[in-house]
C-alpha cells in the first residue's frame, strides 16, 4: 500500500517508516517539523536502502497542501502520528493543544473523505483509560477521566473516529492504544530526540548517562506498587512500529473499526526501569527520590492478547533490549539529530 504518514520525521513514525518498506508498502510523509528534523527521514532512507521518502513540510491543518498531497498521489490509507505530546504543557497552552490535535485532525480526515481514502491508522494512547479501572487493562475496559488536555485530545479523537465510522462503514478505522514506548531502531541511527528537559523517564535517563543531567528524579516511591515506585507497560519503538504494519490487515479485511492496546503485558517500576538500565549498560544513574507528580497513577499495563489473536502481532523486545537500544541511540547522538 501507498501510505500518507503525518507526524512521520517523528520518534514513532520515523521507526515505522522503516518497517512499512521492510513489508513491502510505501509511505509519503508530511510534518511540520515542529518536534523533530528531517535529518531523520534522511537516515531512515539510508537504513531501508532507498533514495529518499517522499516528504512534504507541511502543517496538516494546511487543508491546501493536503488536497494538493492527495491530488498528487494515489494513498491507499493514512497512519496519524502528527500531534502535540507533551501532557505537561497541555497543562499549560491548553488552547494550543486543542487546536492542534483537534483541528489538524478535522481537516484530514475531511480532505481523507473528499479524496475516497477512508482508511486511517491512528495513534491513541493508554492515557485514555484515565485511572484504569482494572489491570491488566483489556480494550473493553471503559475509558477513564484524562487529567490534562493531551489525554482529552487522544479520547474525544477516538470518539470523533468511532462515530466517523459509523455514519459511514466504508471507513476501516484502528485506534491503536500505546502504552509507554522506549527504545531506539538497533542501529542507533535514529531514536527519541526531545527539546528541552525530558518529561519521560527513559529520555531522562539516557540524558543523565550521557551527562547532560545531573541526576534523575524518582517521583514518589509510596505508590501501591512492589516498591513503591510507579509501574508501566514499557513497549520498544520497533515492536511498535510493527504492530502499525500488523494493523494494516484491518485495512485489508476492511474490519471497519478495531481497537488494540499495544504493549508488552510487563508492568515495571521507576526503580527496575533504572536497576536494568544500569545493568544492561554498565553506568550508575545517580538519582532522588521525588515528591509524587500531579496526575501520575500508580499502575498501568494492559492485556495485548487482542492484538495478538486478532493481527497476530505481539512485542519481541523485552526491558533489557529497550534500556541497551536507547543507550545506543543516545550515546552515539548526545545532541540528538
Ligand atoms: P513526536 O513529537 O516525535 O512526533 C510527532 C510528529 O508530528 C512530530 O514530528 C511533529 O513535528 C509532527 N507534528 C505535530 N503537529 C503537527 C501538525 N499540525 N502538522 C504536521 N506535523 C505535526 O511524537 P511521537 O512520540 O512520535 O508520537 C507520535 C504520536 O503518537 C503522537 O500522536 C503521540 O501523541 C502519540 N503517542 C505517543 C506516545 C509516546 O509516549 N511517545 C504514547 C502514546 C501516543
Ligand atoms: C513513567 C514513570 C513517572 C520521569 C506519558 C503520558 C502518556 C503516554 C506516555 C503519550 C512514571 C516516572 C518519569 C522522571 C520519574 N504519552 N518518572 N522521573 O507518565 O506513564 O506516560 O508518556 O500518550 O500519555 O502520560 O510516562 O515516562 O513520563 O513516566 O520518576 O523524570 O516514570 O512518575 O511513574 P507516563 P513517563
Amino acid at each position: 500500500m501507498n501510505i500518507l504518514v503525518t507526524g512521520g520525521a517523528g520518534f514513532i513514525g520515523s521507526h515505522t517508516l522503516i518497517e512499512l518498506y521492510k513489508a513491502g508498502h510505501t509511505a509519503v510523509v508530511v510534518d511540520n517539523l515542529y518536534n523533530s528534523s528531517e535529518e531523520s527521514l534522511r537516515r531512515v532512507a539510508q537504513l531501508t536502502g532507498i533514495d529518499h521518502i517522499p516528504f512534504v513540510k507541511a502543517d496538516i491543518r494546511d487543508r491546501e497542501t493536503l488536497e494538493q498531497i492527495f491530488a498528487n498521489n494515489h494513498l491507499d490509507a493514512c497512519i496519524h502520528f502528527a500531534g502535540l505530546k507533551a501532557v505537561g504543557e497541555s497543562v499549560t497552552k491548553p488552547l494550543e493543544y486543542y487546536e492542534n490535535n483537534m483541528n489538524g485532525t478535522f481537516v484530514l480526515l475531511d480532505v481523507m473523505r473528499r479524496h475516497n481514502c477512508k482508511n486511517i491508522i491512528f495513534s491513541s494512547s493508554a492515557t485514555v483509560y484515565g485511572d484504569p479501572a482494572i489491570i491488566p487493562i483489556t480494550e473493553d475496559c471503559p475509558k477513564g477521566q484524562c487529567t490534562n488536555p493531551y489525554g482529552q485530545t487522544k479520547s474525544m479523537l477516538e470518539q470523533v473516529m468511532m462515530d466517523l465510522q459509523q455514519s459511514d462503514t466504508e471507513w476501516n478505522v484502528v485506534l491503536l492504544r500505546y502504552f509507554n514506548p522506549i527504545g531506539a531502531h538497533p542501529s542507533g541511527r535514529i531514536g527519541e530526540n526531545p527539546n528541552g528537559i525530558p518529561n519521560n523517564l527513559m529520555p531522562y535517563i539516557t540524558q543523565v548517562a550521557v551527562g547532560k543531567r545531573e541526576r534523575l528524579g524518582v517521583f514518589g516511591n509510596d505508590y501501591p506498587t512492589h516498591d513503591g515506585t510507579g509501574v508501566r507497560d514499557y513497549i520498544h519503538v520497533v515492536d511498535l512500529a510493527m504492530a502499525h504494519v500488523a494493523a494494516l490487515q484491518v485495512v485489508e479485511r476492511r474490519q471497519g473499526l478495531a481497537i488494540y492496546n499495544i504493549g508488552t503485558g510487563h508492568g515495571y517500576s521507576v526503580l527496575d526501569v533504572v536497576n536494568t538500565f544500569m545493568r544492561v549498560n554498565n553506568i550508575i544513574i545517580p538519582y532522588d527520590i521525588k515528591p509524587r507528580r500531579a496526575g501520575d497513577i500508580a499502575t498501568c499495563y494492559c492485556n495485548p492478547k487482542k492484538a495478538e489473536r486478532e493481527l497476530g502481532w505481539k512485542a519481541r523486545y523485552g526491558l533489557d533490549d529497550m534500556c541497551r537500544d536507547s543507550w545506543n541511540w543516545q550515546k552515539n547522538n548526545p545532541d540528538g539529530y
